[in-house]
């Protein structure tokens, strides 16, 4: 059976890099669904792919609208019958000179409530052998928080449990009362954590079957890359190119048997990484 690829939020960087590497890894026959939310921007992108062994297609896919995302995930299905590699790796930016409570309701729907809606409407299509790697990061863990909010992503049910605890943090921020229940000034820590709480969540309900069907849902730390949404806030001196950063992340994407260690965990570089201290 061919391989179904799909990555999100593909028209650059790190996207760009995954979807590039899967279009060389893969076999003719195969197809890379190279998204993004421009229709410009995804078409330039795919003329970007260089030395494609796979088809490549281009489809513009904004993950902030959740319609849009479960119509994408039903054509994929009826068109191929399952899916078998989803990096959902979208991110909308924040530059440190943005105020938060301007800014959150975007960024939460793009990478909180855009990342729900591509677990719920990708997870019932994936094969046997199947990968689904969220791409979040070193923050997403509950470490980079005050342990007097730990109690808010743990013990969560249901990815619209998930939904709403980031719901409730997003109107804290936008309504400037986060500071004083000790949020992090960064609206990335809270996102991140949440996207790997979500994670968790959707492989708690699907352990059993999944470690069964030799099926890996994990999130994905791609370590520092040097990028326009790091490079405000963070120093580069030792950041990777978005090239370098994809090799771990293809290597879980396409390795044949991954570590059932990490199922349902945030991994970095082969090495889960705890979710709480
Ligand atoms: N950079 C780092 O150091 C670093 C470190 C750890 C984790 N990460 C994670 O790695 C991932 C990629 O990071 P990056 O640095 O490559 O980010 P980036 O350069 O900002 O690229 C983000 C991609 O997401 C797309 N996007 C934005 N809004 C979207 C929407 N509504 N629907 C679909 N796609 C949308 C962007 O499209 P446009 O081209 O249209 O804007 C772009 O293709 C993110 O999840 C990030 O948090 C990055």
């Amino acid at each position: 059976m061919n391989t179904v690829a799909v990555v999100t939020g593909a028209t650059r960087n790190l996207g760009l890099a995954l979807a590039q590497g899967l279009a060389g890894r893969l076999e003719p026959g195969d197809v890379v669904y190279l998204t993004g939310r421009d229709p410009r921007r995804v078409g330039e992108a795919v003329e970007k792919v260089t030395a494609a062994s796979a088809e490549v297609r281009g489809e513009v896919l904004d993950v902030s609208d959740g319609d849009m995302v479960a119509r994408f995930a039903a054509s994929l299905g009826g068109r191929h019958g399952g899916a078998d590699i989803i990096f959902s790796n979208h991110y909308s930016r924040v530059e440190p000179g943005d105020d938060p409570a301007e800014v959150v309701d975007r960024y939460v729907a793009v990478n909180n409530l855009g990342t729900t809606a591509v677990l719920r409407a990708f997870a019932p299509l994936l094969r046997d052998g199947s990968r689904l790697l969220v791409v979040a990061s070193t923050a997403g863990t509950l470490h980079t928080l005050a342990p007097v909010l730990h109690a808010r992503f743990t013990g969560l049910q249901s990815l619209d449990d998930v939904d709403a605890a980031v719901c409730t943090w997003r109107d804290a921020v936008r309504e400037r009362r986060a500071a004083g229940q000790a949020w992090p000034a960064w609206i990335n820590i809270p996102s991140k954590i949440g996207q790997v709480a979500a994670v968790r969540v959707l492989a708690r309900q699907r352990r059993a079957s999944d470690l069964r069907r030799g099926i890996l849902i994990a999130a994905v730390c791609p370590g520092l890359i040097d990028t326009g949404a790091s490079r405000p806030w963070l120093d580069m001196t030792r950041a990777q190119t978005p090239a370098q950063a994809a090799e771990a992340l293809l290597g879980l994407a396409l390795g044949p048997h991954p570590d059932p260690g990490w199922y349902g965990e945030l991994v970095r570089f082969g090495k889960v990484l705890p979710w709480s201290p």
